[in-house]
């Protein structure tokens, strides 16, 4: 997507060097970094400069490609899947990630793993943008479904939750891919950008869809029930961290309580994900995906650049009252709508995932 007039990916390889957006200080400054040794991978990761599930499978795969560049050996290989497998436990991408580099790379001799690794970084990120451009091509018809019901020139009203925009993959985003070819298509839309409580990622969204004049609002995550009781919400399109065999969806903490208000007054709730966020060997999301905890301070305190261009954390809570941080929640299956893939849209359900993924789900 366009930052300045310049296009960008959310990670890229240049002159041997990897380079990502450091999300950090959006929406405020864009700034970019090259991160190099395996522990810049991890903080990068684990810190949040980089987020959004696609984005940290990607990111881990180049992170093994610069360690293989420096010692291919099966110890640091099995050391580099362990270090960045670590970082967060919640998004499936960084494990399928992880996975794939491992199986690549571990039949081939030491000497021909480093060219072989940053090959597959290059493969992954350009199968996600792919694979995010046709979760927008598919998503584009329901929104020209709904946009087909309305009086000339009125907008479809969206919802959206976290940011599972481009930033959060390598390109395009998967909840917001359909919107921006909704925007590319001229079909006039509004999407109402849930804040995303404590990480605010709401500000990344905003800043996507500002940036690529798509008319939005940015609002409290409490107020989206309230939105849709009021007949103000035409259709929810979130992103997922891990889609569980059946079609349950684990996504940012909030996601479930849209998909409670969305069933409640029958709005439709779709969700947008590229298949390397399916976790085959997982059924039951309630029961078998791990929730990260990421600590109370992001919830006792709001980050935010301060005046003198750092950033810091500022306090909401009294000093010694303690804050609880899931970050994630699982939505299950029957309050999901549909699931949009790169394959087409289905029913969040095992038939529906076996019927777009036959080969995955034997
Ligand atoms: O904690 P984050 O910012 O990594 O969480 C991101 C999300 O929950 C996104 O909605 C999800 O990864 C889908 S990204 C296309």
């Amino acid at each position: 997507m366009k930052v300045n007039g310049t296009d960008y990916r959310s990670i890229w390889d240049r002159d041997g060097q990897v380079e990502i957006i450091d999300q950090r200080w959006l929406p405020h400054d864009f700034r970019t970094v090259a991160i190099d040794s395996l522990d810049e991978f991890a903080v990068a990761i684990r810190d949040m400069w980089v987020r959004g599930a696609p984005l940290i499978g990607v990111t881990a795969a180049y992170g093994i490609a610069r360690q293989m560049s420096r010692d291919p050996s099966d110890g640091a290989l099995q050391d580099a899947y362990e270090t960045l497998d670590a970082t967060r436990p919640t998004a499936i991408n960084l494990r399928w990630a992880l996975d794939r580099a491992r199986a690549d790379l571990m039949p081939l001799a030491p000497g021909e793993r480093a060219e072989a690794a940053l090959a597959l970084a290059r493969r992954l990120a350009d199968e996600d943008v792919e694979c995010n451009r046709l979760i927008g091509v598919h998503g584009l018809k329901l929104i020209r479904e709904i946009a087909a019901k309305k009086p000339e020139g009125e907008p479809v009203r969206l919802l959206t939750h976290c940011n599972a925009g481009w930033l959060a993959t390598v390109d395009w985003g998967t909840a917001t891919s359909p919107m921006f070819h909704a925007k590319d298509a001229g079909i006039p839309i509004h999407v109402w950008v849930d804040e995303t409580r404590p990480r605010n990622q709401g500000g990344l969204t905003a800043w996507e869809l500002g940036a690529h004049g798509v008319p939005h609002t940015y609002i409290t995550d409490n107020a989206g029930g309230h939105l849709m009781q009021e007949g103000m919400v035409d259709l929810v399109i979130t992103g997922t961290d891990r889609t569980t065999s059946q079609g349950d969806v684990c996504n940012k903490i909030g996601t479930y309580l849209k998909a409670l208000a969305a069933k409640d007054n029958g709005v439709p709730f779709y969700v947008g994900l590229p298949s390397s966020t399916i976790d085959w060997t997982v059924r039951d999301g309630l029961k078998e995906i791990p929730i990260e905890d990421r600590g109370g301070r992001e919830v006792t305190h709001i980050q935010g650049t301060l005046d003198d261009g750092s950033i810091g954390w500022v306090r909401v809570t009294p000093e010694g009252t303690e804050g609880g941080n899931p970050a994630f929640d699982v939505t299950p299956a029957r309050l999901v709508t549909g699931l949009i893939t790169e394959h087409g849209i289905c029913e969040a359900s095992t038939e529906g995932l076996a019927s777009m993924f036959p080969e995955r789900a034997a």
